[in-house]
């Protein structure tokens, strides 16, 4: 029987180090990153093994706690550790520009330590791991709170589109549009589920259709340019997506291609839900205007990125796989800058390849997000509830205040 449970934890502490999932190479090949440094975590973060703006915000607290622990250890003056460490939660912060909770994570961290100062070192070093420990199981709760006020606005016999993977792999654990999806399926609402797969890095494909399939949702995956004819022969009842920053004003940062998605919705009528907890509210910036979009590496665009395990079905192909691997890493040189590399894994074989579709030498744009405005906005379901235009209000009052809001 499928089941949520089979869903892996994103990233947790273990001996000391940080572990995580490696989203970049799911679903075909399940490894695991035991990060020992805090640049460990800033390069799973880089590299998206660790990705998603929840998920960012615990990567970046937990790569705080693992500093303290591990290079900060060695520091013994308190003035010292904490000008140390601002250093090293900005550099985490700085690592993607876009989600919000990657600098509200480090910052969270960074707060906690000037005001735990007075604990002594070795105290306040145990005292931060408690910290990102903690902020790690608040996520997992506000998700759930978002699934359960989401999911009241999900119709009985929805069909749910959703865009890139805002799931349990995006957070520490559940989701916020999956966690709707998730809580509005147990509740037996949903009749199935569209999954845009996500062009350029596929997270829709890779990681929702995976997380989707193990918890026994019905699904179909599309390619992104399906929707339009999708939602025009009505086959679309909602779509619900996730965020990287929410704007004073409502203005929603998300995966690039969310936004022609809200115009393609509210040109059918249907509503258009962002699930984001209350960490992905940016009450800095005015508007959307002010956020930073990432602009990733081209080759991303260029061709395609594969990872999957090699089982050899004979013993011949085994020793030729054997005598390749046996000095290490072995890259298949392939014409037009194509490239594989094959390595030994345990008794199998991983391959990760980038091949190219596009010609060479051309030019590309790569932005990794985009800006949906307010207006395109039905609600915003975060853990405190769910709000609505005017969202500047409504919004404050949700990051700011205190308790449960209601329909505002
Ligand atoms: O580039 P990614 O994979 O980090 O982008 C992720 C998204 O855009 C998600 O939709 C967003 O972070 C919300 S996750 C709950």
């Amino acid at each position: 029987m499928p089941s949520l449970d089979d869903i892996p934890r994103t990233i947790w502490w273990q001996d000391g180090r940080v572990m995580l999932v490696d989203q970049s190479r799911l679903p075909l090949q399940g490894d695991l990153l035991a990060c020992n440094t805090y640049e460990g975590v800033c390069q799973a973060i880089k590299g998206m093994a660790v990705r998603g703006a929840p998920a960012l915000g615990v990567a970046a607290a937990l790569g705080v706690a693992l500093w303290a622990t591990t290079e900060g250890a060695d520091i013994d003056d308190i003035d010292a550790f904490l000008a140390r460490l601002d250093e090293v939660a900005g550099e985490i912060a700085a690592t993607r520009p876009t989600a919000v909770n990657l600098a509200w994570g480090a910052e969270r961290m960074r707060r906690f330590a000037h005001d735990n100062a007075d604990a002594g070192l070795s105290e306040l070093r145990d005292l931060l791991v408690q910290e990102a420990l903690r902020i790690r199981a608040e996520d997992e709760e506000r998700n759930r709170a978002i699934g359960a006020h989401g999911a009241a606005l999900i119709e009985p016999g929805s069909r749910i589109l959703t865009h890139c993977n805002a799931g349990s792999l995006a957070t520490a654990y559940y989701g916020t549009a999956l966690g709707v999806i998730f809580t509005a399926h147990q509740q037996g609402k949903v009749e199935g589920v569209w999954v845009d797969e996500t062009r350029p890095v596929l997270q829709g494909a890779r990681l929702t259709a995976w997380e989707l399939k193990l918890a026994g949702v019905p699904f179909k995956l599309i390619t992104d340019n399906m929707a339009a004819s999708i939602m025009r022969a009505g086959l679309v009842d909602a779509v619900i997506v996730g965020a990287d920053r929410i704007a004073a004003n409502g203005d929603v940062a998300n995966k690039i291609g969310t936004y022609g998605l809200a115009v393609l919705a509210k040109e059918h009528g249907i509503p258009f839900y962002v699930a984001a907890p209350t960490s992905t509210v940016d009450l800095t910036l005015e508007s959307g205007d002010d956020i930073v979009i990432e602009e990733r590496d081209p080759r991303e665009v260029l061709g395609v990125t594969a990872s999957g395990v090699i089982e050899p079905d004979s013993a011949s192909a085994q020793r030729a796989f054997d005598a390749l691997t046996e000095n290490g890493p072995y890259t298949v040189p392939i014409q037009k800058g194509h490239q594989m590399v094959i390595e030994r894994k345990g008794a199998a074989y991983r391959f990760d390849g980038w091949f190219r579709v596009a010609p060479p030498n051309i030019e590309v744009y790569n932005p990794a997000f985009d800006v949906t405005p307010a207006a395109y906005v039905t609600a915003i379901v975060t853990e405190r509830g769910v709000v609505r235009a005017p969202y500047e209000e409504a919004l404050a009052s949700a990051c700011c205040g205190s308790g449960a809001i209601h329909e505002l």
